[in-house]
């Protein structure tokens, strides 16, 4: 049987990687999710990325998608991007939009990917989301909603409002956080979503949009 044969991502120069940030995961002495005006930039040796479940989904709907364009809110050191990216480069092709505020984690997910051979499809956007996603440049299969807790509106609902209006339908989006509002604004089904909890890293959102929504063009 080959090395990597029961994971759906099975490239050993990206799952090294992933393996090696996996095994580097760290947490911080204090629950950074008990302050939610924490700053970001005190977080920069910390990945909190996603696990290795969320992952492998990723890449199985991202390849079930034919996805080529992929957006990310946000990217961290590059956990996510690596499964988006591979699915992106194994249908033929496309890029997968980064966004993350913090300069020093934007360098290390950029090596991480290089190290993947994975550069030639990531557009990591550094500063803040709710600017650098304003213009994605046409429709988007997939948008990973993974951010930072804070008070209200969220910064998941403020992304998850500048994304689906771009978002095709069909498309997917996965949340990590399950911050009210953004459950707020994925539940009206005037928004067009339909969404499942599925039992992953402590409740992963998973939505389908299923109507174009009125802000589409
Ligand atoms: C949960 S982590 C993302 C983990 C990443 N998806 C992964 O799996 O590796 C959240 C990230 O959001 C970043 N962040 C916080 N506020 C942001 C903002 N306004 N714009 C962009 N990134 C932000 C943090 O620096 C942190 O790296």
């Amino acid at each position: 049987m080959p090395e990597n044969a029961h994971r759906p991502l099975r490239d050993t120069a990206v799952t090294a990687v992933i393996d090696r940030l996996a095994s580097a995961r760290q947490s911080p002495p204090d629950d950074p999710r008990a302050r939610l005006e924490r700053d970001p930039h005190e977080y920069s040796e910390y990945g909190f990325s996603i696990s290795p479940e969320q992952g492998d989904l990723i890449y199985v709907l991202c390849r079930g998608l034919r996805a080529t364009r992929i957006v990310e809110c946000a990217t961290s050191v590059g956990m996510s991007t690596l499964y988006a990216a591979a699915a992106v480069r194994d249908n033929g092709g496309g890029t997968v939009i980064g966004s993350e505020i913090v300069p020093a984690k934007v360098a290390t997910a950029e090596r991480n990917l290089a190290t993947a051979g994975l550069s030639a499809y990531v557009d990591i956007r550094e500063g803040d989301a709710r600017t650098t996603l304003r213009d994605l440049g046409g429709p988007v299969d997939f948008a990973l909603i993974d951010g930072w807790l804070g008070t209200e509106p969220s910064l998941a609902r403020q992304v998850i409002e500048l994304v689906a209006p771009r978002l095709r339908v069909g498309g997917y989006v996965m949340n990590d956080n399950a911050e009210p509002d953004f459950l707020d604004y994925i539940r009206d089904p005037a928004n067009g979503f339909l969404s499942v909890t599925l039992p992953l890293h402590g409740g992963t959102e998973l939505c389908v949009k299923v109507t174009a929504s009125p802000k589409s063009s």
